[in-house]
């Protein structure tokens, strides 16, 4: 089980690997997923609608690794003061997130600010699996 500690580092380790050459806007992200770290970084494009954001490669690999359930998320930018995630992040951490409420996103920068939410508050009443007419996979299927 990881610590709050373990995932800021994380996060700032993933922030230094950001490939942001167009935006110069670097962000790193640290997920604890079944209770292992995953990182991320935002990762641009020439094409810039193809960049990806660095929460969405720190999910991506989680779910390569087998990670399934979202425990808290950790964002790490240069911005003052600290940003929170973007719209499509929020719904993708949505995704492995068995209770919104009970999933922390943590946003911090190296002037040591944070910003704390729940998921839920970030993404109220999200849609989800659960909209959907197909049962949502259950377990040993997702
Ligand atoms: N970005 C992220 O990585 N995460 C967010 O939640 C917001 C934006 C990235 C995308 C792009 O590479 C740069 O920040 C500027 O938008």
């Amino acid at each position: 089980m990881s610590d709050l500690a373990d995932l800021e580092a994380a996060a700032r380790a993933a922030q230094a690997m950001a490939y942001a050459p167009y935006s110069k806007f670097k962000v790193g992200a640290a997920v604890q997923v079944d209770g292992a770290i995953y990182e991320g970084c935002n990762v641009e494009n020439a094409s810039y609608p193809l960049s990806v954001c660095a929460e969405r490669n720190a999910i991506a690999a989680a779910v390569v690794a087998g990670g399934r359930h979202l425990e808290h998320v950790v964002v790490y930018t240069d911005a003052s003061p600290p940003a929170s995630p973007c719209g499509g992040c929020r719904q993708v951490l949505r995704e492995l997130a068995k209770d919104p409420a009970h999933v922390t996103v943590t946003s911090i920068n190296g002037k040591g600010e944070r910003r704390s939410w729940t998921l839920e508050q970030l993404l109220p009443d999200s849609f989800s699996g659960a909209e959907l007419p197909c049962p949502e996979p259950r377990s040993g299927e997702e």
